[in-house]
């Protein structure tokens, strides 16, 4: 079996699973709290991309405070969920690797949760920057590569073999990427003004007190040690 169709048949079984992980109490703090730095990384207006949109928690948050979105995701089931989710909102079953789209056709590119699993980040790359207008912005949040991080291929490959139940601890093959390796990638790739940041600290597997811990410091732990955190956020520009 391909690494893809690993990726599709799993999340393609997911759909309901993955919002009840994502969007109740503890999973919506950590979605939104990454959701809200993605946002911010974005233009007011205009249409955006979001690529491995998943079941479009992104999108849904995105419309309700900035403009269009259209989502895109390789698995089926999740597409099928965010059709759900979103009456009206377009949702595209697709490869981040290639675009089902004419080149200069969006404002912004947006990936949440989701660029570690891009077989071919290269592609995808050159796809969001064909896709992108001159001048739009791409913003990719995703775990990054440090040192906490470093053991979770092997606890992911562990727990499949545990057979855990959990949406995302499978051995995908996922990349994970530090700050030099990302901003290498996003200026191969054509982008400019490319810039890192790294969020969150509080995991939603850890269990309380620390996760109540974690969450509260979890602002001063981005600003002043974040080797910590867990997420890489790259932003970047395509030249006007
Ligand atoms: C952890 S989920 C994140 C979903 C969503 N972005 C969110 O924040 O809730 C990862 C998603 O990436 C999608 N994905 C993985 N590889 C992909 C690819 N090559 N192209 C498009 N989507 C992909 C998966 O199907 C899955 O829905």
């Amino acid at each position: 079996m391909s690494g893809h169709e690993k990726i599709q048949r799993h999340y393609d079984s997911l759909g309901e699973r993955y919002d009840y992980h994502y969007d109740r109490s503890r999973g919506r703090s950590y979605h939104n709290h990454l959701s809200e730095h993605l946002i911010k990384m974005l233009p007011d207006g205009g249409l955006i991309l979001d690529i491995g949109c998943g079941t479009g928690l992104f999108v849904e948050k995105y419309k309700a405070v900035r403009g269009g979105a259209i989502g895109i995701d390789i698995s089926r089931g999740m597409i099928q969920q965010a059709r759900r989710r979103s009456n009206g909102t377009d949702f595209i079953v697709g490869k981040g690797e290639s675009l089902p789209f004419a080149s200069t056709s969006f404002d912004a590119i947006a990936s949440l949760l989701a660029f570690s699993y891009i077989r071919d980040p290269e592609k995808m790359l050159n796809e969001a920057h064909r896709v992108l207008k001159p001048g739009g912005t791409i913003a990719v949040c995703t775990l990054g590569k440090n040192l906490l991080t470093r053991c979770i291929p092997a606890i992911y490959h562990l727990g499949e073999i545990m057979q855990v139940r959990h949406p995302v601890v499978r051995n995908f093959g996922e990349h994970y990427f530090n700050d030099e390796e990302m901003l290498e990638l996003f200026y191969c790739a054509g982008f400019e003004d490319v810039k890192t940041n790294w969020y969150s600290f509080a995991h939603i597997d850890m269990i309380d007190p620390f996760f109540t811990l974690a969450r509260h410091i979890e602002p001063f732990v981005e600003r002043h040690v974040p080797q910590l955190a867990y997420n890489i956020c790259v932003t970047g520009k395509k030249p006007a």
